[in-house]
């Protein structure tokens, strides 16, 4: 009985000492096994990230992205401008774990909710005036209205959105600890599908009926990625 006890408090204490390691996170990318690894976007090779290019044929302009230095000029019909700087952009990200946005709006323009399920977000405002929200996985909705020179972050994977409450034009930089952060826009996703989601689905998810989903199907259309 006695060496019952023992085993079974040796078993709970090495359970309760795993759960303290620090678990893998699973929401960044992971770390890099040469110093570069620019990557070869033709390969057809399917791997986690990109093959690398050949270290002799990589110089300093593969590391040098110059893509952000022209404004945006074209608004989608939400009045939003978006330029990524993610491994498609700039394939010396490839393997390194980070990427960027610069995101400009327009008076009332919004960057609707939305997910990236491979990256936290750190957002740096620089211009105007812009609501960043995010709801936890307790549908608590955390917000702030942010100005130049101020910074908002956002967990991995939780539901967020920035809108333009400012009287003029708004920008802002997110900054991402994935190579390829990923984007899953809500309204696409539950609306645009291929294929659609079923409207049964749909009229019990949101409880309404299908005069309601059809409507809401019917605006959706430009929300489209
Ligand atoms: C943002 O503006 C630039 C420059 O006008 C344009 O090339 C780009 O396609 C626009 N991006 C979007 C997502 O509309
Ligand atoms: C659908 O629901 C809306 C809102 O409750 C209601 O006004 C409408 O009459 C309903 N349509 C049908 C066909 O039941």
């Amino acid at each position: 009985m006695a060496s019952y006890n023992i085993i079974h408090l040796v078993v709970c204490l090495t359970f309760l000492s795993l759960l303290q390691l620090p678990m893998p996170s699973h929401c960044a990318d992971p770390g890099p096994l040469q110093d570069f690894c620019v990557a070869d976007l033709s390969s057809p090779l399917l791997v986690n990230g990109f093959p690398c290019r050949k270290p002799e044929t990589v110089t300093s302009n593969d590391f040098f992205f110059d893509g952000l230095q022209k404004r945006g000029r074209v608004f989608n019909p939400l009045n939003v401008n978006l330029t990524e700087v993610d491994v498609f952009a700039f394939p010396a990200l490839n393997t390194l774990g980070v990427s960027m946005n610069r995101v400009e709006f327009l008076p009332e323009g919004e960057n609707p909710p939305h997910t990236h399920p491979r990256a936290s977000e750190l957002s740096l405002v620089t211009e105007g005036k812009l609501f960043v929200g995010w709801v936890s996985t307790q549908y608590i909705l955390y917000w702030k209205v942010l100005t130049a020179g101020e910074v908002f972050v956002i967990p991995p994977g939780l539901v967020h959105f920035q809108r333009n409450v400012g009287e003029g034009n708004a920008v802002f930089y997110a900054f991402f600890n994935s190579q390829n952060p990923g984007i899953s826009k809500i309204a696409p996703t539950l609306f645009y599908s291929t294929p659609l989601i079923p409207d049964q689905v749909l009229t019990t998810a949101f409880n309404v009926n299908q005069t309601i989903i059809d409507l809401i199907k019917s605006g959706a259309s430009v929300l489209l990625p």
